[in-house]
């Protein structure tokens, strides 16, 4: 995780750069923070622990001043969140800033203690920064980088400057994000271009094993032996406003609000209605491949993880496709059976994720067709899948993934459409689902201008400490994503269960203490999912039902209702999901919580 900036340039802009840099990237991790500010004749560091703000508090406006510098906000991996802890680090003329893990840092660490070298920190990042001083005691800058990194084994992206050459810095990748923006008059490098997006919009993604040297004029990029390389530019889509929160309290609520937008935007071009059929630029080159697959596998994490599940329902009933859907934190290790008749999924957001990446990779080595469904446009997820759909939800920076994720349904049914199109889904079928996903950006408005009665529920709720979040069939993930909001926003115990599977042992939690929400439209389920509510009223636990109207039992018996507009069954979960979001937003603020940013969580999980 963490977030890394570095800068270089003709003017003195380097500290309000990095400042600024550092808070864009504080969705990666904010347990401390560190700037190291590099001038003609004096570099100084400044670290501290907790947010970005705290670390501003510290820096004094005669010491901001520099052409460069690398800063860094961190989420812990190795040692614990604290001042010694915190970036850049830096071994004599030597700083550094470092997001990933160096997997073989107990070794060189010995190493180079017996050569005298001393750690104050208990991080894997320091051993780089006093492998590269080691170097660089019989080798030059560069020289010296390329000399420490072929010794190093893990995922980094670090961004590395010399006190005795203050006009140029080194960035490298391996596993770990990092992008160079080209600004008029500066370079600047970031582990996302919400960093950069403000300064200018010409970008170079990084791959993996390649480095970069920046001085204020120019840049070079070669591979890690120093041959040099040629990279194309790309120019970034979003603006500078798409990353400011517009009025909003919370990124998170003005997320939340932008998903009749996020949802249009990703069925735009995308639909053919009167011919039913779903148009996926993306997969174009694998169109034919994609004809002969006999098996999906979705691998994905947390709320990318529900959505997969619903992409299960969605795809096994319409698209009659064998789909299975993994975390793919286990699918890695457990010798799961690919073939080239198996298309493997990966759903993420950030793109980024190690665990997800990680899943795809082991696709492609056992020969899979690996698509990627990927929001952050240039990611590596993106770049490494075969092929793949981007959502075009725009930049998410409310830690709780909430446009994403219905970005990823609507994705999900435009799938099913194409897939099950190219098999046996009649016209009329892809007529009306496609008719039906139109619908939805407006009836998801719909539920947004209800928000003061979620607002309402949740706060007679927020005191409670535990919580069913319940739904069968295409809403039992949604039930798991609705307890996994409010879990991490608002820190209530939440267990999201198939309402099915309640009597077979978890009822027994409930009382008056343990309420539950239940997901019941009038669906093909709908009588089952009303036992539920039955069985949990019968032992005197209160139930918030999430509903379509004219459900006359529902509301004669559940404590409070949410009404969903109506729309064919397998896009519920595109609108019963949005009132869950409103109750763990609103719990969440009821608590006092900083909602964008939890405790203990961070955006973009980029270590296994
Ligand atoms: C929860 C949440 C996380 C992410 C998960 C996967 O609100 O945001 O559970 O969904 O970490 O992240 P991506 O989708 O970026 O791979």
């Amino acid at each position: 995780m963490c977030g890394i900036v570095g800068y270089i340039g003709k003017n003195a802009r380097a500290y309000d750069v990095l400042i600024d840099g550092l808070k864009r990237l504080e969705y990666r991790g904010y347990d401390s923070a560190g700037v190291c500010l590099v001038g003609e004749h004096v570099t100084k560091t400044f670290r501290s622990v907790g947010k970005v703000a705290a670390l501003e508090e510290k820096i004094g406006e005669s010491d901001a001043c520099a052409k460069a510098g690398i800063a860094h906000t961190r989420w812990a991996t190795h040692g614990k969140p604290c001042m010694k802890n915190a970036h850049p680090h830096s071994s004599g003329k030597i700083h550094l800033v470092h997001n990933g893990i160096i997997e073989n840092y107990q070794q060189l660490k010995d190493e180079l203690t017996q050569k005298g070298y001393r750690f104050t920190s208990d991080t894997d990042s320091e051993v780089v920064a006093h492998l590269i001083a080691e170097e660089n005691t019989t080798a030059d800058f560069e020289e010296a980088v390329y000399n420490a990194l072929s010794r190093i084994r893990g995922a980094y992206a670090l961004v590395i400057c010399h006190e005795d050459e203050p006009e140029k810095m080194i960035a490298v990748r391996n596993s770990s994000p990092l992008v160079l923006g080209i600004a008029e008059d500066a370079y600047i490098l970031a582990s996302d271009a919400s960093a950069i997006v403000q300064h200018t919009n010409r970008v170079i993604y990084l791959d993996d094993g390649e480095l970069v040297i920046v001085t204020p004029e120019k840049h070079k990029i070669t591979n890690l032996r120093g041959k040099t390389k040629r990279k194309k530019e790309h120019a970034l889509e979003w603006t500078e406003d798409e990353a400011q929160k517009e009025g909003h309290e919370h990124f998170m609520h003005k997320e939340i609000h932008e998903q009749p937008r996020a949802v249009e935007d990703a069925v735009r071009g995308r639909m053919m209605i009167d011919e039913g059929l779903a148009r996926l630029g993306g997969l174009r080159e694998v169109e034919d491949r994609l004809r002969a697959m006999k098996r999906i596998v979705i691998v994905s994490c947390g709320t990318s993880y529900c959505a997969g599940l619903v992409g299960e329902y969605m795809l096994e009933e319409y698209a009659g496709i064998p789909t299975e859907v993994e975390y793919a934190s286990e699918f890695r290790y457990r010798k799961p059976l690919i073939d080239d008749c198996t298309a493997v999924i990966a759903i993420s957001q950030s793109g980024e994720t190690a665990d997800t990446l990680a899943a795809i990779r082991e696709a492609k080595n056992k020969g899979g067709l690996t698509l990627g469904i990927v929001n952050a446009v240039g990611s590596t997820i993106a770049r490494e899948t075969d092929a793949g759909v981007y959502n075009h939800a725009g930049p998410e920076i409310g830690v709780a993934s909430t446009k994403a994720f219905t970005s990823q349904l609507a994705i999900l049914a435009l799938l099913t459409v194409y897939l099950g199109r190219q098999r046996n889904m009649s016209m009329t079928m892809g007529r009306r689902i496609l008719t039906e996903l139109k619908r939805i950006p407006q009836k998801i408005q719909h539920l947004c201008d209800d928000e003061k009665k979620y607002q309402r529920i949740a706060q007679k709720y927020a005191k409670y400490n535990s919580m069913f979040y319940l739904g069968r069939k295409y809403n039992f993930p949604i039930a798991m994503e609705g307890a996994l909001k409010i879990k991490e926003i608002a820190y209530i115990h939440a267990e999201g269960y198939a309402s099915g599977e309640m009597k077979h042992g978890p009822i027994a939690l409930i009382d008056k203490n343990f309420p539950s929400v239940i997901i019941a439209p009038k669906d093909s389920v709908y009588d089952k999912t009303l036992s539920a509510i039955e069985e949990v009223i019968a032992r005197s636990g209160r139930v918030i039902a999430i509903t379509t109207k004219g459900t006359k039992e529902v509301e004669r018996i559940a404590d409070d209702v949410i009404y969903i507009p109506k729309t064919v069954e397998m896009l519920t979960p595109l609108l019963s999901v949005v009132p869950l979001q409103f109750l763990g937003y609103y719990a969440g603020v009821e608590k006092g919580y900083d909602v964008d940013k939890p405790r203990n969580l961070a955006k973009s999980v980029t270590v296994e």
